[in-house]
């Protein structure tokens, strides 16, 4: 994590990310919201002994329908991914890859249409070596008739795992290859690549980031999450400390990946939901739920859909917050973003997180991060969506922060 070295330097990311070229497919010009079931269901192919965990049809058709009904694809979560495990662990004869018999029985087409006629859109899953992480058939040797598979099917995101891959040099020819197959079957698919997170912690290599952000929609940098707090804490801190060489690489059509959102699996407490969300949308990542949809609290459901957040989230100028470190549990994100006043004046948010076990008392004055409106700003609470104050830049605004708790204020120029 960068500390503080003086007023230039963080003026700089937070005036000037660069931009690099960037796989011009046109999709992901936010970054992706919905919902992807590995992070809860993981595999999900015992349903006799564990129903609970069961990644079939019918969980498809319930996520569908709930994201539907009350309100979440209204609030822009759309893409609906089926993780590993969902095939038959053998190709057909003619090669193609089929859907599990029992647990998808009307195919993957049934559930594309279901979801396309609710207006959302639909993921899956496949590995670039010859099987999964989980030994399900992947798609090495295959990757022209495996998206043309996908697109028949009418997927709308692919993600795209890196196990079981022994040469490095794989991985940097095969992801480009199969994402030219994925475009020339004309369909538009969102590709998430794990191709960094290979190179980096299974080959020990360093990674460059450029062929990435140029192949790849997405992709993950980071381990996976697991159900727990901590896990969350470390992709935090990983992703600050990591923030001066990921940031250039991040925006519309190109995203780092932070992997997905616990929020709904009742491992949290409000306060470490509130952080999650708040980090991720400051970010700029992409906010993709893995839980029991029917479990998600009040609660978690009011955040979800606080379209302030959301706005943040999902700002077109997609930049990655400057998370500037006060210690390494105490971090202050800063992000530019719309609206503007006129052409010059933008908005700001600012997220005082506390990762630490004691209250912390948390200040910034706007001027000091770029902000230059001469008529000052309204200062929202995100969470409250009360206005409770205006500033002019050099007014110091002052919050404290209990531990594992964020706040979250929008600062729009008067
Ligand atoms: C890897 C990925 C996970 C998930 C599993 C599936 O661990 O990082 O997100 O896709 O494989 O086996």
């Amino acid at each position: 994590m960068h500390n503080i070295r003086g007023p230039c330097f963080l003026m700089f990311f937070i005036l000037f990310p660069a931009k690099v070229a960037s796989l011009e497919n046109g999709l992901a010009r936010t970054p992706p919201m919905g919902w992807m079931s590995w992070g809860y269901y993981m595999c999900g192919d015992t349903c006799d002994t564990n129903p609970g965990r069961c990644l079939n049809e019918n969980l498809i058709l319930s996520v569908a329908d709930t994201f539907y009904n009350e309100g979440y694809q209204e609030a822009g979560f759309e893409y609906i991914i089926i993780d590993d495990c969902w095939s038959e662990k053998r190709r057909d004869a003619n090669g193609r890859l089929v859907a599990n018999k029992e647990r998808f029985p009307r195919g993957m087409k049934f559930l594309a249409d279901y979801i396309h006629a609710r207006g959302m859109k639909f993921g899956m899953y496949t590995n670039i070596a010859e099987v999964t992480c989980m030994h399900y058939p992947g798609s090495k040797n295959f990757f022209k008739l495996d998206a043309q598979t996908f697109a028949d099917w009418g997927v709308d995101y692919l993600k795209v795992d890196g196990c079981f891959i022994k040469e490095e040099s794989f991985l940097n020819t095969a992801y480009i290859e199969l994402g030219r197959y994925l475009n020339k079957t004309g369909r538009p698919i969102v590709y998430s690549c794990s191709w960094p997170y290979y190179l980096k912690y299974i080959h020990n290599k360093h990674v460059n980031y450029s062929p990435i952000a140029k192949h790849c929609n997405l992709w993950r940098n980071f381990h996976d999450v697991s159900l727990e707090w901590p896990a969350v804490v470390n992709i935090i801190k990983h992703y600050a400390d990591q923030y001066p060489k990921l940031v250039s690489h991040h925006g519309p059509g190109h995203w780092n990946d932070p992997d997905m959102l616990i929020l709904g699996t009742g491992e949290l407490t409000q306060s470490q939901t509130r952080v999650q969300l708040a980090v991720y949308a400051m970010m700029s990542a992409p906010l993709l739920l893995s839980c029991d949809i029917k479990h998600i609290t009040p609660y978690e459901k009011e955040l979800l859909l606080n379209l302030d957040l959301i706005a943040i989230a999902q700002d077109p100028l997609g930049i990655m917050a400057t998370p500037v470190a006060i210690t390494d549990l105490v971090i202050m994100y800063v992000k530019k973003h719309l609206p503007m006043k006129g052409d010059k004046i933008h908005s700001y948010s600012f997220a005082l997180v506390n990762l630490d076990k004691f209250k912390r008392r948390m200040s910034f004055k706007a001027e000091d991060y770029g902000l230059n409106s001469v008529d000052g700003y309204t200062v929202m609470d995100v969470f409250s969506k009360v206005y409770f104050r205006n500033v002019t830049v050099s007014d110091l605004i002052v919050a404290d922060v209990p531990p594992d708790d964020v706040v979250l204020y929008t600062l729009f120029p008067l």
